[in-house]
């Protein structure tokens, strides 16, 4: 009796994941990029990278929350020493205008100076939030600094802003999963897809 109940349980909980990973799967339009395909992707921009920083150390700064798994991805594809830190932005005003005006909610504490940079983010649209902390970092004088993003809305750019490595350009569309949110869901999926209008 005992035990069987915890494979009872196991068995209940695994019917009701999979009941809300359906769930998940019928509110999207469209999958956009499946997860093979990012894996592809970011093991060549891994390559490219460790090519550019051989010799050299790297700081990969993640950009909180929606680059915590593109980052995690990323640099366990690296083959050249890394380490990584962690800062948020804040976006007061809607991200969908061009005064959106964006604070360090939370900065790191190691110091950076003389180090070779490496801004991560899932995905760039206005590009308001990579360009005030490339310079918000850029004034703490690094060896070096370089953006990396794993998708590009180029239509929606509001500021240039350089992106050193680039994982795929899309239309202007709104995107979820691997790591990007709505509402704060939708970070779980695997895939990157769009939502259903409702
Ligand atoms: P930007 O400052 O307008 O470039 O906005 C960048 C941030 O907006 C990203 O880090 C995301 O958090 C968010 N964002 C922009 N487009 C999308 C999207 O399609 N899905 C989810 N989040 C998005
Ligand atoms: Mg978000």
């Amino acid at each position: 009796m005992h035990s069987r109940e915890p494979g009872t349980r196991r068995r209940v909980s695994y019917a009701i994941r999979l009941m809300f990973a359906g769930a998940d799967r019928e509110d999207m339009q469209e999958i956009l990029f499946d997860e093979q395909t990012i894996a592809a992707r970011i093991r060549t921009l891994a390559e490219q990278i460790s090519k550019d920083y051989a010799g050299k150390e790297l700081v990969m700064l993640c950009i909180l929350k929606g680059a915590f798994i593109f980052s995690a991805d990323l640099m366990r594809r690296l083959t050249i020493p890394v380490t990584v830190e962690f800062i948020q932005a804040a976006s007061y005003g809607s991200s969908r205008d061009s005064s959106h005006e964006i604070v360090i909610k939370k900065d790191i504490e190691a110091g950076i100076e003389g180090k070779h940079l490496l801004l991560a983010d899932t995905i760039i649209d206005t590009g308001v939030t990579m360009d005030c902390l490339m310079r918000t970092f850029q004034a703490r004088n690094p060896a070096s600094i370089r953006a990396v993003a794993l998708l590009d809305k180029k239509d929606r750019r509001i500021i240039e802003v350089p992106v050193a490595y680039l994982g795929f350009e899309i239309p202007d569309v709104f995107v979820v999963g691997y790591g990007m949110d709505y509402g704060e869901r939708y970070r779980n999926l695997p895939y990157i897809a769009s939502l259903r209008e409702e």
